[in-house]
């Protein structure tokens, strides 16, 4: 039996090549060998976009196209929506019960998204929702529904699946041995700095290329991108460590990339052509996920019925799992149910 993997992005905007490196590359190549599970989370992307249900619907499609892009195989790796599958909702309200208000409030990850909201938007400490604080434990159940024995995700997510394993323990400690426990999986590149040099490549931050882009905005953008503010004249020397250019010359550009720093440091090359020769790099390896999207953004009907075959797939299993999860819980009034 091949081990079950699930995981998955919320459908907040179109996904960027930080996504790529850190999760959907490595996606493409654990389908052979696993049991993927790839969920489109509107259900908590919907927890800090309640009152932009419309963002929401229209990235539903778009994160799922990016996936295919990537190369999810919908024969391989079942993709699927989240607020399709009803059990996911059951099983957050039983293990609401297994974690404490405290717990939650201490979740890093949470803790640095209420700060983050706080810098970017002005948000009340007092404007923190239920849902909002509960979104681990929704993961949780979006994780533990399918049996998932890894989760591949970034840096940042770590803390999640920390939650989510204290959550089964609880759980198979009270009423039996019934859900698998959760291990994580980090990517090679763990986390992609922005183009203005920010920590973080970040739909919200404007500092993101994406895989739908195209050329001309990659070109665009590259210009844009903070470089070695000590260098004024075309052959400064300069420090590549110092650029977000050189930065991603390191990932994108494996043949030149040595070049590039040498000539960098000894003053031998002008930032608009290296930032030119970066635009191209990306711009070539995005390529055939820029082609295979475009496939798919012409054939909305192929997505569509790809999106409801995964619903079905996904579905089936969860009532597995919601049926083992009631028997455990004493609450399977009935037989057959
Ligand atoms: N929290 C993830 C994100 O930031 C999305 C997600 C929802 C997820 N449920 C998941 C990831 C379960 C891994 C496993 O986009
Ligand atoms: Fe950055 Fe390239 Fe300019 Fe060096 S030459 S500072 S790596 S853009």
């Amino acid at each position: 039996m091949k081990k079950i993997i699930l995981t998955g992005d919320r459908p907040t905007g179109k996904l960027h090549i930080g996504h790529y490196l850190g999760s959907l590359e490595n996606r493409a190549k654990l389908q052979d060998e696993y049991d993927q599970y790839i969920i489109i989370a509107d259900v908590q992307a919907l927890t800090d976009n309640f009152d932009n249900p419309e963002k929401v619907r229209k990235n539903v499609l778009e994160v799922t196209m990016d996936n295919l892009a990537c190369g999810i195989d919908p024969d391989k790796s079942t993709i699927f929506i989240q607020s399709m599958i009803p059990e996911i909702a059951e099983l957050t309200i039983f293990y609401s019960n297994l974690v404490t208000v405290a717990r939650l409030e201490r979740n890093p990850t949470v803790k640095t998204e209420i700060s983050q909201k706080k810098e970017l938007f002005g948000v009340e400490g007092d404007s923190l929702t239920y849902g909002f604080l509960g979104y681990p434990v929704s993961q949780t159940a979006d994780i533990t529904a399918f049996n998932a024995d890894i989760v591949p995700v970034g840096e940042d997510q770590l803390p999640m699946i920390e939650q989510a394993k204290e959550i089964v323990r609880k759980f198979n400690s009270l009423y039996g041995d019934v859900i698998t426990e959760p291990k994580a999986m980090i990517g090679n590149v763990a986390r992609v700095k922005g183009l203005d040099g920010n920590n973080k490549m970040g739909k919200s931050l404007g500092n993101a290329i994406y895989l739908s882009d195209n050329e001309q905005t990659i070109t665009l953008k590259v210009m844009s991108a903070i470089t070695d503010e000590t260098k004024i004249k075309k052959y400064d020397k300069a420090n590549p460590d110092k650029c977000m250019v050189g930065y991603y010359h390191d990932i994108f550009s494996e043949k030149d990339k040595e070049k590039v720093f040498l000539e960098c440091r000894q003053g031998l090359r002008g930032c608009v052509d290296c930032k030119k020769q970066l635009a191209s790099n990306i711009t070539k390896t995005l390529a055939p996920i820029r082609e295979k999207r475009k496939y798919y953004e012409e054939r909305p009907e192929l997505v569509e019925q790809i999106l409801k075959e995964g619903i079905k797939k996904a579905r089936k299993k969860a009532r597995q799992t919601m049926k083992k999860v009631k028997k455990a819980m004493k609450i399977n009034y009935f037989k057959n149910n």
